[in-house]
């Protein structure tokens, strides 16, 4: 279950939400908690998370070490602040920040190359959805993507599944659509990587999921876990989601 809050709260507002959220997992053992802050709040989300089993991720990663590359942050920046996963290819940075499968390929080596664990996006845009290209897109986010990766490197990364027209605008995906969805991504990771990889790999449903959507979404074998925006800005709401 990990909660993305985008361009949200300071350092002092992130310690406000742990100290509420924290007793409120105490006991969530069935899943594995990530919580992706701006890169200014990570150090402070290490910190509030310590001692617990909730993990701290960013929200994006250069692609290279070092360098002249103002505005950017590498994967070394990240992991000394004690963070252990990496949001890529989020669609607001397709959308937005000229991101490409190919920028998102190479982000993904870093994160790997630097021992962060990526939370890889993929996901079609409504005009996409209402012309029938779902699957064409989902599967060329797939190929010129994640499909460069190794399968020792794949093994390493979960993939989730974001329609753009579902996230921020209150539309979720109906538990059909997601499913579908995800099947076609499984399928694509059969091919490329095999039976094995593609039981193993963990898809994350993300796009409006609420505290009162998760369990319906949840109960779909297809559906791993969820990657939530605005409803994990609230320590209640999204240990609620949380504890589904
Ligand atoms: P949302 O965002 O839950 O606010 O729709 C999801 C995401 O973008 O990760």
């Amino acid at each position: 279950m990990a909660g993305n809050w985008k361009m949200y709260k300071t350092p002092a507002e992130t310690v406000q939400f742990f100290e509420k959220f924290r007793p409120l997992v105490e006991r969530s053992e069935h899943c594995e908690i990530v919580i992706c802050p701006p890169f200014t709040n990570l150090a402070a989300a290490v910190d509030a998370a310590k001692g617990t089993r909730i993990q701290v991720g960013a929200q994006n990663i250069a692609w290279a070490k070092e360098g002249a590359f103002t505005g950017e942050i590498s994967g070394p920046m990240i992991a000394a602040l004690g963070a252990s996963h990496v949001i890529v290819g989020h669609s607001e940075r397709r959308q937005y920040f000229g991101e490409t499968d190919e920028t998102v390929l190479k982000r993904t080596h870093a994160a790997l190359h630097f021992g962060l664990s990526p939370i890889v996006c993929v996901g079609e845009r409504l005009e996409e959805r209402e012309s029938g290209h779902t699957e064409a897109v989902l599967m060329r986010q797939f190929q010129d993507g994640i499909a460069g990766l190794t399968p020792e490197q794949f093994a390493r990364i979960a993939i989730a599944y974001e329609p753009v027209w579902a996230i921020g605008t209150g539309k979720t995906a109906t538990t059909a659509i997601a499913a579908d969805a995800h099947r076609a991504i499984r399928g694509q990771v059969r091919e490329k990587f095999g039976e094995e990889a593609a039981e193993a790999v963990r898809i994350l449903y993300g796009g409006s999921v609420k505290p009162e959507n998760t369990r319906a979404l949840m109960a779909q074998p297809e559906i791993d876990g969820v990657l939530v925006g605005g409803a994990s800005l609230d320590p209640f709401s999204f240990a609620s989601i949380v504890n589904f």
